[in-house]
């Protein structure tokens, strides 16, 4: 039998791009051999392709990788250059990309408008669905135009209009860029002295910030996986898994304490909540993953009011961190499914969506 190529996508010029090699890796080496053949293709910042022994990125560890550096070099020295074109128009029906690329240029809609351009098949999210995500801004409106709660925020281009802000909703206030991750650029300010310099760092990594309530809340998250198009008893009907709890040991689930501290946090899985608010997050992950126009995967993130048991929709992820420790891939292990059956799920949905795509008429 002919294996079926999944070209793995890995770096990219996002700020997350170390942790994409680590997700990458995992990725890689769940895809059982004698069905799939991996094509791991790393994007430098530069924008190149280069296609790389899948066993270099595995002789890698998770730590390396995540400093970058020599590890990067070892990866990219002596790869193969590639043409992106020439090689995604040139995959076969049932060969499919898996694009393991976090934040801007990979998860936000513009790697998956390259896709569409060249009709490759691709794990998760479309453009819209990507996009709308990843722009926390849109995200909020469009989920709050399906009546679904989420804390007080302000969208700010700037210092002066982030402090206004901040001074309505009232301190503490969290400040982010608009369409980051993994809390890259997102400070916790809790006085107006603090504005100026959380803006300046949040303006880093975009040129629009959220400026949202800062609330004292427990973190719940829950894995959706699925077509929300198909039919109850379709085997790939849209599923939220069970919810987890993390419990960040900073004041907040900074990017430290979710890659470099060893102890940054604990994940509680299944999160200790009553039946009925797992059930009240779990319908409002797949309302939320609906109402976006997201397809395949993605993590839903909320926050649960600490005082008023409240349940608000904080962000959905659509390419989540797929590291060995990562929530999305852990949470279907604890639903029973293992991570090569999760990833062959991801493919068949992509293979799925493309060939849906295929009949749809170019001709009236
Ligand atoms: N409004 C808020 N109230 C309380 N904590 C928040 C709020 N917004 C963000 N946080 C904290 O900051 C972290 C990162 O923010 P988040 O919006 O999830 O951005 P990212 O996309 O970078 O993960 C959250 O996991 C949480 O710990
Ligand atoms: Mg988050």
């Amino acid at each position: 039998m002919r294996r079926a190529t999944i070209v793995v996508l890995c770096g990219g010029k996002s700020a997350e791009r170390l942790v994409s090699l680590v997700s990458a890796r995992c990725v890689a080496s769940s895809l059982d051999v004698r069905r799939f053949r991996v094509n791991l293709i790393h994007i430098g910042v530069d924008n190149s392709w280069a296609e790389i022994a899948p066993d270099r990125l595995l002789g890698e560890t998770p730590e390396r990788l995540h400093r970058g550096g020599a590890a990067l070099a070892r990866l990219r020295k002596k790869s193969k250059r590639v043409d992106p074109w020439r090689l995604l128009t040139s995959l076969d029906a049932g060969d499919c990309v898996f694009p393991v690329l976090h934040g801007p240029m990979g998860e936000d809609g513009t790697m998956q408008g390259l896709l569409e351009l060249t009709g490759a098949a691709y794990v998760g999210c479309g453009v819209l669905g990507s996009a709308a995500a990843m722009d926390k801004e849109a995200a909020k409106r469009i989920v709050r135009s399906a009546g679904l709660h989420q804390v007080p925020w302000t969208a700010a281009r700037g210092a002066r209009e982030a402090s206004a802000a901040a001074r309505r909703l009232g301190y503490p206030v969290f400040i982010k860029p608009a369409r980051m991750g993994s809390s890259v650029g997102v400070a916790k300010v809790k006085g107006p002295s603090g504005i100026a310099a959380a803006v300046r760092e949040a303006l880093r990594y975009d040129d629009k910030v959220l400026v949202e309530k800062g609330i004292p809340a427990r973190e719940i998250e829950t894995a959706v996986l699925g077509d929300p198009w198909a039919p109850k008893d379709d085997p790939f009907r849209l599923k939220a898994s069970a919810c987890a709890e993390i419990v960040p040991n900073a004041e907040f689930y900074d990017y430290r304490s979710k890659y470099l501290d060893p102890n940054g946090a604990r994940f509680l899985v299944p999160a200790p909540i009553p039946a009925k608010t797992s059930a009240r997050v779990r319908a409002v992950a797949l309302a939320a993953f609906r109402a976006l126009d997201l397809y395949g995967l993605s993590r839903m993130d909320f926050f649960l009011h600490k005082k008023t048991g409240e349940v608000y929709f904080n962000e959905a992820n659509t390419l989540p961190g797929f590291t060995p420790a990562s929530m999305y891939p852990r949470l279907w292990r604890e639903s029973g499914l293992p991570t090569g059956k999760l990833v062959e799920a991801l493919i068949a949905l992509a293979l799925r969506r493309a060939a849906a795509r295929r009949r749809i008429s170019t001709r009236h």
